[in-house]
């Protein structure tokens, strides 16, 4: 088929990932043509496609080789790595960026109506989870006994049905534990979306591809909280209004016409800029202080 000239790049079909992955890959440029509940998105102005999956599928499509690149969660990959090496083989995708979304935790939550006091509290009792292998990893590391009961989903009601005294799920922005009387009481790890690819080498004009699209998402990433400032300040503050201009590189500065003693500033600060910062600015004898989104930015 098309293998030799487009690259298929897997992406969560419906979850906590889909609508973060899609945008960045607007942000990269990428205009995709999808049919409703179709699998697979067209790339109408970029060699790449999107195929839309479970995410538990994305680390084995890529190592398969089924799909060149996978959009998926730190967690859901470090799992399919731990399983692979207690079955005496490893993981064969290879990790192209950390991507700052997709951000979450996988935590130990109990019922709330349940006593817990610390990692002890965990002896004996049984656990339910999908994530089998990074929970054994946690118990051992903390030389806990105790029982993990594997599910294949809705771990949050086992609880509530008796099939587990505690859970170990995701948790990120923490509703669903919420909604099911559950709070969180220990971090089992950190996760967040990181890019993979295909171990096996891709040819010439793939490759080219690829190395474009991690400029683009390097941009992307970088221009995030990026804004770009200007404004007008007396040239004796000038020391004193670079220091309040938050992660800016050296700013440009611009003699004003027919003010000699006052300057333009422009600068791109890396941080977001609040209020407050505008605030000090204008104590510091700024005045015409406008700020504004960074759309793209290519180093
Ligand atoms: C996770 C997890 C919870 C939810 C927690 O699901 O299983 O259902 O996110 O999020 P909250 O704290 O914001 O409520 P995920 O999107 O990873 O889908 P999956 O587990 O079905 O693959
Ligand atoms: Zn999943």
């Amino acid at each position: 088929m098309d293998r030799e000239t487009r690259l298929r790049l897997a992406v969560q079909k419906s979850g906590r990932l889909t609508e973060p992955s899609l945008d960045l890959l607007t942000r990269c440029g990428l205009k995709l043509s999808r049919g409703k509940d179709q699998l697979m998105g067209f790339g109408e102005n970029m060699p790449l496609d999107v195929l839309f999956v479970r995410d538990d599928d994305i680390p084995d499509l890529v190592q398969e080789d089924v799909c060149d690149l996978g959009l998926v969660g730190l967690n859901v990959l470090e799992e399919r790595q731990l399983e692979l090496i207690a079955r005496g083989t490893a993981a064969r995708f290879e990790k192209l960026r950390d991507l700052d979304f997709g951000r979450c935790r996988l935590s130990i939550a109990a019922p709330n109506e349940t006593r817990f006091e610390g990692a002890e509290s965990l002896r004996g009792k049984r656990i339910a989870t999908t994530y089998p292998y990074m929970l054994d990893r946690f118990l051992k590391s903390m030389q806990i006994n105790a029982e993990i009961v594997t599910l294949s989903g809705a771990v949050e009601i086992a609880p509530r049905l008796g099939r587990a005294d505690l859970i170990c799920d995701l948790v990120s922005t923490g509703s669903t534990l919420q909604a099911n009387h559950l709070r969180e009481v220990l971090t089992v790890a950190e996760s967040h979306a990181v890019l993979i690819r295909t171990p096996v080498p891709l040819v010439e004009f793939k490759a080219a591809w690829v190395e474009r699209m991690l400029l683009r998402i390097d941009g992307v990433e970088r221009v995030k909280e990026s804004k770009y400032i200007m404004l007008h300040a007396p040239r004796a503050a000038l020391p004193a209004i670079r220091k309040l201009l938050p992660g800016s590189e050296s700013p440009t500065i611009i003699p004003l016409e027919g003010f000699p003693e006052r300057v333009v500033v422009h600068a791109v600060c890396r941080e977001n800029v609040f209020w407050e910062t505008l605030e000090n600015l204008k104590q510091a004898g700024a005045s015409a202080v406008l700020v504004l989104p960074v759309e793209k930015m290519l180093a």
